[in-house]
């Protein structure tokens, strides 16, 4: 089976490309290479450089490939940079969202598998947060998201696309073996600003917001690991290719870490001192988000392997120091 991957340069694309070539799946790429990286892309999989909102490049690329299904990860993802800049994400996020669906209608494409978040939710209402909980975000990465979810929903029940929805929690650490791994520029999330600091690149971690109404005042947040999130989009795969109806799942694993608490699970990690301040608060923020994700265990079979933030970490620090300037080197 033909899989196409948008995004599949990036972070999580490329862990889920790397899953699915594993998995026996005949994989094709779309990724603009604007925060992906060609070289995080294996061999294996044909990588067509373009973007998702260019219709002409699309049709060519569905009609060059056989494809069967869509595991749609283009997007921009950085909270703060939404909050200074929300048409940006309209325009890609939800207006990508858009064209992909034309083209796969076009096309007689059914399924797709795409990247929601946690941020659409916002402030939650009730710890854990379930599926059916309300979404109202907080900042215009989430709503871009939320509209993409609903977007996807009315052209199910206009063209039969079905679709699963994978919200996500926190997503950090990288493939065991350090090939592949988290690279952005500029870093904004904390795990892997940790470890620049940790390394030695940075001289300290700003910790946004001491005041929340958490057990120690930083924000608590729900981490899960990158090869575990990967393999949740092969069994949603297969959840559409068995004929299932559309359907929304949390990816988390259920448990709470601060950010003081993270940053000690660093420490002990790396065996890093790694230095840090209090910093005011970050605007968009909630306070806390932990996924009840009983639902994607039931249904889906998920079954994460890595439940100690301490080896996600450790995961991930394994990358720095295999690639301590990324895919440059
Ligand atoms: N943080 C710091 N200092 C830093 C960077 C981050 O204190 O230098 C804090 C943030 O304020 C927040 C926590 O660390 O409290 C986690 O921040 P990240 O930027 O790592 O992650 P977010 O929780 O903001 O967002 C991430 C993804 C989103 C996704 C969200 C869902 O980037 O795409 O998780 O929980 F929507």
């Amino acid at each position: 089976m033909t899989v196409l991957v948008l995004g599949g340069a990036g972070y999580i694309g490329s862990h889920a490309v790397d899953r699915l070539l594993d998995n026996g799946y005949d994989v094709a790429v779309v990724d603009n290479l604007v925060t992906g990286h060609k070289e995080a892309v294996r061999k294996e999989a044909r990588l067509h450089i373009g973007d998702v909102r260019d219709k002409a490049f699309l049709r060519k690329v569905f009609t060059e490939e056989n494809v069967e299904g869509v595991v749609h990860f283009a997007a921009f993802s950085v909270v703060p940079e939404s909050m200074k800049d929300p048409l940006k994400y309209f325009d890609n996020n939800t207006g990508g969202m858009i064209t992909l669906l034309e083209v796969m209608h076009e096309f007689n494409v059914a399924n797709i598998v795409f990247s929601s978040t946690a941020a659409t939710y916002g402030e939650p209402k009730q710890i854990p947060i379930k599926e059916t909980d309300p979404q109202i975000p907080t900042n215009p990465y989430g709503e871009s998201k939320l509209a993409m979810e609903k977007i996807m929903h009315w052209s199910d029940v206009a063209y039969g696309i079905k679709f699963v929805a994978l919200r996500y929690f926190n997503v950090a650490g990288a493939k065991p073996d350090g090939s592949i791994g988290e690279d952005h520029n500029p870093e904004t999330h904390l795990i892997p600003i940790i470890l620049q600091v940790a390394a030695g690149k940075r001289d300290k971690l700003q910790i946004f917001g001491s005041d929340y109404p958490t057990k120690d005042g930083t924000n608590v947040r729900d981490y899960v690991h990158v090869v575990d999130l990967a393999d949740a989009h092969i069994l949603a795969l297969k959840y559409l290719a068995d004929g299932n109806d559309s359907n929304a799942f949390n990816l988390g694993s259920a448990t709470g870490f601060s950010n003081l608490e993270i940053l000690e699970a660093a420490r002990r990690a790396t065996g890093k001192e790694i230095p840090a301040v209090m910093a005011p608060r970050r605007p968009g923020d909630p306070s806390t988000l932990i996924a009840a994700s009983d639902k994607a265990r039931d249904i889906l079979g998920w079954k994460p392997q890595y439940d100690d933030v301490e080896k996600i970490i450790a995961s991930a620090w394994n990358w720095h120091e295999k690639h301590p300037n990324g895919y440059k080197g």
